[in-house]
């Protein structure tokens, strides 16, 4: 074996290492850059020595094959369905039944019947080969390329026979609301739970989606596998499968059905603070041989029972349909009912999504409806309750046009949701200035939503960039009611800390169309600076393996906007981290000239202005004198402002300053 090759395999090897202590032991061993770096190097001797390129290299989990359709599967064996079971009544009587067959008393094993969908994975002399959806039982679909991308999914195992074992692919709560709250952003529709989020990108035929939606899987069952391995009962092959490497749920055994009973009763209420959403227990026979035994039937084995949790829902009236604005200008209509108490929580509205949504379910306000929480944490209206709408009710439209600033409102082709294309829309602009210092973009602690909108009304921010402007309204800051010098003390801290962030956050901030905080992260990582990522050619984007077509012209976009620039150069000049610092311009609208600054300014400190004054090019000077070429004046302007007028320099108010870098930065 080559050096280059042992290198290969060794990198391979520790990768994969260090993916199990991530994603299967949530226990990661080393940094996010120590981890890149390794898999960086990876990827570039595969990509130089394609010889000994291999598919299950973990270089392959990022996605990239495109299908037309998926081929179909016929499955060794039947993927078999459970019966249910919803009360201790009806697990007594199975156990009766289990006991009565077999002449003895058997011993269960309880796993979480994880909210997911079914696939058979197929091993072959240590290798994955095939991953396939359960289909009808009999038949399935190819979704090798996806189930691929799923982290969890060993590539290779150390078993040289045939080896086919089955799990449920899932999503976890977080990655569901993650990925609606993008959905709605793109004014695709939302998933209603996470099993059909899960189920969609599974079957995405472009493996790069699929890959960004962050499956997961729990493998519960190893088919063919009694023969080839030394298992013997349920508890003996989820050892197999853990020595494997693969993720299994939880397990636990019990003597009795009685206890499985108590057990249930317990998990009822423990459901709700698991990462991801179970709708039931499965109880199974432990030992394979009282399997064997007790057999299937057409549709289900006999050994086996699923307990379905029962549907934690509520009913309530809808008091009143409010319609929302959001960041891309997404209208979305939002349920205000009676507050209600649903899954351990009490909820008082629901997004409604869009007009579909409520045409397809006919919701209107007064309705009588049942609510839940989908995926255990969303709220949303599953259906109304006809035998109760009040006679007077009239079917509810959005409205046509934006209802913050009036304008035209449009629904494009393929989309659900209907948006407001005033680029100035003030609801837009709130909600961006929200998200710009929420937690996942700038993360200013203190500055939460409510913050934002009594800074709009006061006139003290309207841009992002206005955010580092605050310090210089300390006093109307103090006067507004409810606020301290304390807690104002506090704020500015913050937002004077949150400008040495990692500059990904910046970018996140930004809220660019279709770049969220991982792509925001990636990109950060490949230009290492603002300036080198506003730069780049749509090629250099897209030759990055998470950033696709779409995502790299938006961000060609956004940054081919004059007034994007300007903001971006004011964010520069007050100190905001880009990476390393932007260049400074030698060539701007102050190019030659030299400025004297005079006076209390609203928007800059002096430090903060001169910045800016140098990014374009210009020098400041403190006296002024015939070589002066212009004076920037604020409040209180004294002595200086007069010698300039005598001798007839240009005098400059901040707002015809700011003009003039704005004008000449786009
Ligand atoms: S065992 C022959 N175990 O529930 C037994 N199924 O209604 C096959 N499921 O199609 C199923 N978690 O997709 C089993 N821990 C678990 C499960 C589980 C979820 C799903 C599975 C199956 C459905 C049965």
């Amino acid at each position: 074996m080559s050096e280059i090759q042992k290198r290969i395999e060794a990198l391979r090897s520790q990768i994969d290492r260090l993916n199990d202590a991530y994603y299967l032991n949530d226990a990661p061993e080393v940094s996010d850059s120590e981890y890149d770096a390794l898999y960086n190097e990876l990827r570039a001797l595969e990509s130089e020595y394609p010889a000994f390129d291999s598919p299950d290299s973990p270089t392959k989990r990022v996605g990239g094959a495109v299908l037309s359709i998926f081929e179909k599967v016929q499955h060794t064996r039947t993927l078999l369905s459970l019966d249910n079971a919803y009360d201790a009544e009806d697990l007594r009587a199975f156990n009766k039944r289990v006991e009565k067959e077999l002449g003895e008393h058997v011993v269960y094993t309880v796993e979480p019947k994880i909210d997911g969908l079914t696939v058979a994975l197929l091993y072959e002399n240590g290798k994955f080969v095939r991953g396939a959806t359960r289909g009808d039982g009999e038949t399935g679909e190819d979704v090798t390329e996806n189930v691929k991308t799923i982290r969890s999914v060993p590539l290779s195992i150390a078993h040289a026979l045939p080896l086919e074992v089955r799990g449920e692919v899932f999503l976890s709560k977080a990655q569901f609301v993650k990925i609606n709250t993008q959905q709605e952003r793109l004014g695709k529709e939302a998933f209603a739970n996470p099993r059909n989020a899960a189920a969609g990108s599974l079957r995405q035929l472009d493996s790069k989606i699929a890959a960004s939606r962050g499956l997961d899987i729990f493998v519960f069952d190893v088919i063919n596998g009694v023969e080839g391995i030394d298992a013997h009962s349920q508890m003996d092959a989820f050892e197999k499968l853990k020595t494997w490497r693969f993720k299994t749920t939880s397990i636990e055994v019990f003597e009795h059905m009685e206890s499985v009973i108590e057990y249930i009763e317990t998990m009822q209420e423990k459901r709700h603070q698991l990462p991801y959403e179970i709708d039931g227990l499965v109880i199974k026979v432990n030992h394979f041989e009282q399997r064997e035994r007790l057999g299937v039937t057409a549709k289900s084995p006999r050994w086996a029972i699923a307990y379905k949790f029962p549907a934690e829902m509520a009913q309530t009236t809808i008091k009143e349909i409010q319609v929302q604005v959001g960041r891309t200008g997404v209208i979305t209509p939002l349920a205000i009912f009676e507050p209600v108490k649903v899954a351990g929580s009490v909820i008082g509205k629901a997004t409604l999504h869009n007009q579909d949504y409520i045409d397809e379910k006919d919701i209107r306000v007064g309705d009588t409806v049942f609510v839940q929480k989908a995926g255990d944490v969303i709220p949303a209206v599953v259906r109304v309750e006809l035998s109760k709408r009040p006679g007077t009710s009239v079917p509810f439209k959005l409205p046509e046009n934006c209802p913050v600033c009036a304008s035209q409102t449009i629904r494009k082709a393929g989309e659900v949701a209907l948006r407001c294309i005033n680029e100035n829309c003030p609801a837009k602009i709130k909600r961006l200035l929200m998200h710009f210092v929420s937690r996942t973009a700038m993360n200013i602690d203190g500055f939460g939503d409510a913050l934002v909108e009594v800074f709009i009304e006061n006139g003290l921010i309207e841009s992002l960039a206005d955010v580092y402007t605050l310090h210089t309204h300390r006093e109307t800051l103090e006067n507004l009611e409810g606020f301290g010098e304390k807690s104002i003390q506090k704020l500015l801290e913050a937002i004077e800390k949150s400008k040495s962030n990692d500059y990904y956050r910046l970018l996140v901030g930004f809220g660019i169309p279709l770049i969220g905080e991982k792509a925001a992260k990636t990109l950060a990582k490949y230009f290492p600076t603002l300036e080198s990522l506003m730069g780049a050619p749509v090629e250099a984007l897209t030759a990055i393996d998470e950033i696709g077509d779409k995502m790299a012209n938006s961000l060609i976009q956004y940054f081919s906007q004059p007034e994007i620039i300007a903001m971006i150069n004011r964010l520069n000049a007050y100190g905001v981290n880009m990476g390393t610092a932007l260049k400074a311009v030698t060539e701007g609208v102050f190019s030659g000239k030299t400025l004297v600054v005079t006076g209390t300014l609203t928007r800059f400190s002096r430090d903060e202005i001169k910045a800016v004054i140098e990014s374009n090019g210009g020098k400041v000077s403190g006296s002024v004198s015939a070589k002066t070429d212009f004076v920037v004046i604020g409040e209180n302007a004294g002595s200086k402002a007069d010698k300039a007028a005598q001798l007839s320099i240009p005098i400059l108010t901040e707002e015809q300053f700011l003009l003039m870098i704005e004008e000449v930065s786009g």
